[in-house]
């Protein structure tokens, strides 16, 4: 009996050791942590449970019948993270350089599978050479089995990719599908074909870290959320932004105890807007003197920095921040930023996490290159992604609403449920100047009356009241009492029921 149960504690020790020894410090020496502690840092202490720790590959060509490693290059299982139940698989490049082989992407599959039917989040940590070589077509099954499952599990739980090395080819595409990708700084990188198939083709050199490292997609591509310095750190920050999100969409984001008033008065915020309209100002300051704690979780802070998104509390609850930033390009929105906040909108309401809009927006972006690039398609995204949502939601206008701008950022006329103003709003179909120039076009040489004229426009609607007038502003508050007020209306809209009309799925325009 003894027998038996000191082999399995050899089987399991070997199936830890992955590709061996060697292999595990050439890992390290690349600054890389293994699959194996890599999930150990992602979990609570002692709490992963470890599926088909023995399973191995079935392939008898090149000779790979002579190698048979446990686990095939992949750990798959289950654990908490603050004790909430997360699955995982984490691809081990010390066997077979992480590579996907048909029984590799079947354990993968397991836990997709059963992350759906027991609604808990997906994180995948990708280190890994591509399609087993030795499987050919077999692997490419393999993919595209993940690749479904991907798409199935969208909007039902929550899936996260950390790259942690290489992903390259058709495996970027299963990253691809999931809500959000972590990179670490320098050891990661993801592209559809490398810098050598590039040079081929184009002629072009570039090095894989120029072509797709985390630099590239967190700051061009946009790819990636975000990029990390070391795997530790981008394990943490996972863990941390897993405590925003509710497990899956039959169930809400956690509540989390707070240690902040949620009447606090913020002083400094009556004086956030510069006297002079065209001077910018940081809109971080409101979004984090609005969050319990100040703690703000950014979701691609590198990227179209014109608008802002990412996850705060109110109350100990989650709620989703989308807000124009009036220190990159004025705050406009293009192409870029339509793109981003749309994501970040259709995500929270996917999984039914209220959404705060902060709004200091003066039009969309002008010129040819927004307009060949299909900025009508892309800022209709936003619009869209707004109007289709069913979440609570909640604005503030704090300067500018400008034009399509005004309609597109989560205005009444979209099912905003509490539109805010401050006092120092303006909201309007363009700024006076531009107003004024068409008009009174024949008055253009009349420096005196166009200046008179400006400040009847700017009297008339550089104010908040004209829309509260209507209706379309709910009330003009206090900037110093923003989170109050917007504590507030969240709570008084925790039972909102909206449904949308019965539909195949939607037509956004992608
Ligand atoms: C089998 C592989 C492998 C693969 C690496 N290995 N990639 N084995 N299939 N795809 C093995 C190597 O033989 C080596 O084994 C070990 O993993 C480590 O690899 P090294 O090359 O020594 O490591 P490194 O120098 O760090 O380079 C890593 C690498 C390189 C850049 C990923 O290995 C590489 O270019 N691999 C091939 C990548 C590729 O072309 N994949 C197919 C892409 S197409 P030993 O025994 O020596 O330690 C694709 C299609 C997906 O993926 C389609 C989905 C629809």
């Amino acid at each position: 009996m003894r027998d038996i149960l000191e082999e399995l504690e050899e089987r399991r020790a070997q199936a830890r050791l992955g590709g061996g020894a060697a292999r595990i410090e050439a890992q390290h020496k690349k600054g890389k942590l293994t699959a194996r502690e890599r999930i150990e840092l992602l979990m609570d202490e002692g709490s992963f449970e470890e599926f088909d720790m023995f399973k191995t590959h079935r392939c008898t060509d090149f000779g790979m019948e002579e190698s048979k490693p446990y686990g095939d290059g992949v750990v798959t299982g289950w654990g908490t993270v603050n004790g909430r139940m997360v699955y995982v698989f984490s691809q081990d490049f010390t066997v077979f350089g992480g590579s996907l082989s048909e029984t590799h992407a079947e354990k993968i599959c397991k836990i997709m599978d059963m992350a759906v039917q027991n609604g808990a989040p997906v994180i995948g940590i990708n280190d890994s050479g591509g399609a087993r070589i030795q499987e050919g077509v077999s692997s490419l099954g393999g993919y595209a089995d993940v690749f479904q499952r991907n798409i199935m599990a969208s909007g039902v739980v929550p899936q996260i990719s950390l790259i942690m090395g290489p992903c390259a080819g058709g495996a970027v595409y299963s990253p691809a599908m999931t809500d959000f990708i972590f990179m670490v700084k320098d050891s990661s990188y993801m592209f559809v074909t490398g810098p050598d198939v590039v040079k081929t083709v184009t002629n072009e050199v570039v090095t894989a870290e120029e072509l797709g490292g985390a630099s590239t997609h967190t700051k061009k591509s946009s790819v990636a959320d975000g990029a990390y310095e070391n795997d530790v750190e981008a394990l943490i920050e996972t863990r941390r932004l897993i405590d925003f999100l509710p497990l899956s969409n039959r169930e809400k984001a956690p509540v989390r105890p707070f240690f902040d008033d949620v009447d606090r008065i913020e002083e400094s915020l009556d004086t956030l807007i510069p006297a002079n309209p065209n001077a910018p100002y940081d809109m971080k300051e409101l979004i984090t003197k609005i969050a319990d704690e100040g703690d703000f979780f950014e979701i691609q802070k590198e990227f179209a920095g014109n608008i802002i998104t990412g996850f705060v509390r109110l109350e100990g609850q989650t709620v989703g921040v989308v807000a124009n930033q009036p220190m990159v390009l004025a705050g406009c929105l293009d192409i870029d930023s339509s793109r981003k906040a749309a994501r970040f909108v259709r995500f929270c309401d996917a999984f039914s996490i209220p959404i705060l809009t902060l709004v200091d927006v003066p039009g969309f972006l002008p010129g040819t290159g927004q307009e060949y690039g299909g900025v009508i398609k892309h800022g209709a995204k936003l619009l869209f992604a707004y109007g289709e949502a069913t979440v609570p939601k909640v604005t503030v206008i704090t300067r500018k609403a400008y034009g399509g701008a005004y309609d597109v950022m989560a205005s009444k006329h979209l099912r905003g449920d509490f539109n805010y103003a401050w006092p120092t709003a303006e909201i309007a179909v363009m700024g006076a100047k531009g107003a004024v120039e068409i008009l009174y076009r024949s008055e253009l040489g009349d420096p005196e009356k166009i200046a008179s004229r400006t400040k009847d426009y700017e009297d008339r609607f550089a104010n908040p009241f004209v829309a509260a007038e209507k209706g379309f502003i709910d009330e003009v508050i206090q900037p110093r009492s923003t989170r109050r007020r917007v504590a507030r209306a969240f709570a008084a809209l925790r039972s909102k029921k909206l449904s949308n009309p019965w539909k195949k799925h939607d037509n956004i325009p992608l």
